[in-house]
């Protein structure tokens, strides 16, 4: 098992060296490697099980050394840049040549982010290299936001856990496109789309959900758990004989027909930053419950935040 702890020295000797750390972010914990090492980045994909299709989000901790990886940075990246980084988004940019094919998959534009939580930005203070990091999960299951969660499913994988506690936003960045140099989210995430119109004006939600999605990685079936995971709106509570054997993710309030100790209530006052802090790990605790077979869950109110927990609601009740 990797070993856990809050030593940012270790770890960073460790990225030095070519190799694997899980570190804290804000939204969730990466699997973080060199950005500029190919064989720190092929140790990614292969911990993951991740296509090499699927590109790789770098990060980074300032806007000076974003400059040394970019061809330049259209004038709504920067003013989306200056208000919200460090935070819960990424911005697809222009890659110079210094950013390995391997970590875009082959695309022209690269993922940047600058994350918030300050064990990731005092480990990249450190560094003189960017750190391409994934979410720190096995391709297509839910994110992790303890380091727990990620000890559970890589810890065999990865040299060091950075522990940085629980996640506080809880949900993956979101990501926002500067084609023609017009701004397009790409994936709704931690940082709400009436926070990013506030800031460059109305932008389209072009968000990929199909089984062959033209952007990599948006795949439909992302963020399941290993349950049968299903709409309230799609069953018929008279076909259910055996009631203990479901479970719930809810928003604020449980369902009358199932045993409490079977449901996740997100949050009881009805918080929608609290609910998508919660949600993964909600997920992986109703995932552990031996006793249930099948969690029903339903939409939150869509707006703000809840409109990207609806779309991993959404993915997590697609079986591929
Ligand atoms: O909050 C987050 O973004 C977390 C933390 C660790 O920073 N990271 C994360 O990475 O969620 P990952 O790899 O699980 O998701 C990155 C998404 C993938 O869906 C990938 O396809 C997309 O970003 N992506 C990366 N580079 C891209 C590019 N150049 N064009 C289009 N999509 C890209
Ligand atoms: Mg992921």
């Amino acid at each position: 098992m990797a070993k856990i702890g809050d030593d940012i020295a270790l770890a960073s000797e460790i990225l030095n060296n070519g190799g694997l750390v899980a570190m804290p972010t804000e939204t969730v914990y990466g699997l973080a490697g060199n950005a500029l090492n190919l064989d720190a980045v092929h140790g990614i994909f292969e911990a993951k099980q991740r296509p090499s299709f699927d590109p790789l989000i770098v990060h980074t901790n300032s806007l000076e050394k974003v400059e040394g990886f970019v061809a330049q940075i259209p004038q709504k990246a920067k003013q989306l840049a200056d208000a919200y980084w460090p935070g819960p988004l990424t911005l697809l940019l222009e890659k110079q040549p210094i950013i390995p094919d391997l970590v875009t998959s082959g695309l022209n534009t690269v993922a940047i982010r600058m994350p918030k939580h300050p064990v990731a930005l005092a480990l990249l203070e450190n560094l003189n290299f960017p750190l391409a990091a994934p979410s720190a999960n096995p391709f297509g299951y839910v994110s992790p936001t303890t380091a727990e969660h990620v000890n559970n499913q890589l810890g065999e994988k990865i040299d060091y856990i950075l522990d940085g506690g629980e996640c506080t936003v809880g949900i993956e960045s979101t990501i926002v496109s500067f084609e023609n140099e017009v701004p397009k989210v790409l994936r709704l995430g931690g940082l709400s789309v009436e926070d990013i119109e506030e800031v460059v004006g109305p932008v389209e939600v072009a968000i990929h959900s199909s089984s062959k999605p033209s952007a990599p990685g948006m795949l439909k079936s992302h963020y399941a758990p290993s349950k049968t995971i299903v709409l309230f709106d799609d069953i018929n509570l008279k076909d259910i004989t055996d009631f203990s054997e479901f479970g719930s993710l809810v928003f604020d309030q449980p369902y009358d027909f199932l045993p409490i100790e079977n449901q996740f209530v997100l949050s009881k006052s009805g918080d929608m930053a609290e609910a998508a802090k919660n949600l993964f790990s909600g997920l992986r605790i109703l995932d552990q419950k031996p006793q249930i077979h099948t969690i029903i869950t339903q939409f939150v109110p869509n707006e703000g935040l809840g409109r990207a927990i609806n779309d991993r609601i959404k993915r997590a009740t697609v079986k591929s």
